[in-house]
């Protein structure tokens, strides 16, 4: 392999953890860059069951070293439970296998408190984040009053920073919001004690990925949400608060941009997103229950129930253009099984004139209607197939579809939730 990028094409849930998973086979060091507990994904392995929010999958192989880069946002009490559970399923964690960059920005309390009591005051106009304090703890980073992982590590810093933030978050949680303020002296105890438990994994993440590529090692950067969900490309202000964008790679480790070498964009063979905003897509009728069922489409980490609907290649070329994607990986192909006929989004209409891309005005994507190209579906279970010849001719029809629209070749399908029913055109990078 060489150092290969996982991003998302769509609104996030497009099944990065499975491809991360068959890369991670491949690769020395996996390393997340952005984002923070709002992101989730379930892998099962050897009949156990593990749901992953912080730390990469790749844990789960012995040889491998996981990072934790600067650009996300990260909540120590959930990041600690993580490890917990890992521990007790028997996986070894220490600071050879596991390591959180000191420049990664901590959620605390407040964030959590303000995350909710706003989503709360917008009632209807809501986001519908995951209520896990990410927009709130960027927003300190951007303001230059954060808390960073090496804060933890450091009582004076951390007491004057809390005091700091809670006197301007209690008067907005109490003022603004109605809600409870929050107690200085609990929170810089409990926060320090979990910063002693994280000490020895805490480090400095872009020097350990410098050794790396000096070394020759192969690295994979793991992303998460999806490129529609980028707070400056995606559907502004249905969007999260980082840049899930394959570019963030760089920033959010501290790598440079000529280390990279493939990226690989992951399509869920339908759309999905959770949450409020634009879906022009979307299903609201028996087939969108269907795909919803079969997809079992529940978000790992607030159990919501995902909207669903036919794939938007609008959607997925703005995400070629913005991630630079070498290769696809189509997922779930699997799910679109039984259905008599197919539809895909091929571009835009407004008022009978094409629309490029997706537009930045929402109330002019409100007004775009999908023109579709309509195709037969298939009735044969495809789980069984690993190589391309082995599907039916109208899912071949379909990815060649996505191949032609895209203008990007397909390098991985995944038919199928296990390990093994995935087929392999050719390994991303190689
Ligand atoms: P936040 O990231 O919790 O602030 O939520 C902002 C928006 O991003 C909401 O619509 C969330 O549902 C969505 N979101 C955040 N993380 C994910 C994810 O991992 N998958 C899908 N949607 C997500």
């Amino acid at each position: 392999m060489s150092n290969v990028v996982v991003v998302g094409t769509q609104w996030g849930d497009e099944g990065k953890g499975k491809v991360v998973d068959l890369l991670t086979a491949r690769s020395d060091m996996v390393v997340r860059f952005q984002g923070g507990n709002n992101a989730g994904h379930t892998l099962v392995v050897n009949g156990k069951q593990f749901i992953f929010h912080l730390i990469p999958s790749g844990i789960l192989y012995e040889d491998k070293k996981c990072l934790i880069g600067n650009g996300l946002v990260v909540d120590p009490e959930v990041l600690l439970e993580e490890m917990d559970k890992l521990k007790a399923a028997g996986i070894t964690i220490g600071p050879k296998r596991l390591s959180l960059s000191e420049k990664a920005h901590i959620i605390m309390p407040y964030h959590r408190a303000m995350d909710l009591a706003r989503e709360t005051a917008k009632g209807k106009a809501k986001i519908g984040t995951t209520g896990r304090g990410i927009g709130p703890c960027y927003e300190d980073k951007a303001a230059r009053t954060g808390v960073r992982a090496v804060d933890l590590l450091d009582a004076e810093v951390l007491k004057e920073k809390v005091a700091a933030n809670l006197k301007e978050k209690n008067f907005i949680l109490e003022k603004f919001f109605g809600a409870q303020p929050l107690e200085a002296d609990p929170i810089v105890e409990s926060y320090l004690r979990m910063g002693e438990t994280l000490a020895p994994y805490i480090t400095d993440v872009s020097v350990e990925l410098d050794q790396a590529v000096k070394n020759q090692k192969d690295i994979l950067f793991e992303g998460a949400q999806g490129t529609h969900l980028d707070i400056d490309h995606g559907t502004y202000p249905f969007v999260t608060s980082s840049n899930p964008v394959a570019g963030t790679a760089c920033a959010g480790s501290g790598i440079g941009p000529k280390h990279l070498h493939h990226v690989v964009g992951i399509v869920k063979a339908y759309t999905t997103r959770v949450g409020a905003g634009p879906f022009i897509t979307e299903l609201e009728d028996d087939v969108g229950d269907y795909i919803q069922e079969r997809g079992k489409e529940f978000g790992a980490t607030t159990g919501r129930r995902r909207r669903c609907g036919w794939l938007d290649l609008v959607v997925v070329r703005d995400s070629v253009r913005l991630n630079g994607l070498s290769s696809l990986a189509i997922t779930k192909l699997d799910v679109l099984t039984g259905l008599d006929r197919l539809k895909i989004c091929v571009g835009y209409e407004i008022d009978g004139e094409a629309v490029g891309q997706r537009p930045a005005n929402l109330r002019r994507m409100a007004a775009c209607t999908p023109v579709y190209k309509e195709m037969s579906g298939w009735q044969d279970d495809i789980s069984g197939a690993r190589e391309l010849s082995q599907l039916p001719e109208a899912a071949r029809a379909y990815v060649e579809t996505v191949e032609e629209v895209t203008g990007v070749p397909v390098s991985v399908i995944s038919v199928g939730a296990g390990r093994e029913e995935t087929i392999v055109v050719r390994y991303p990078g190689e």
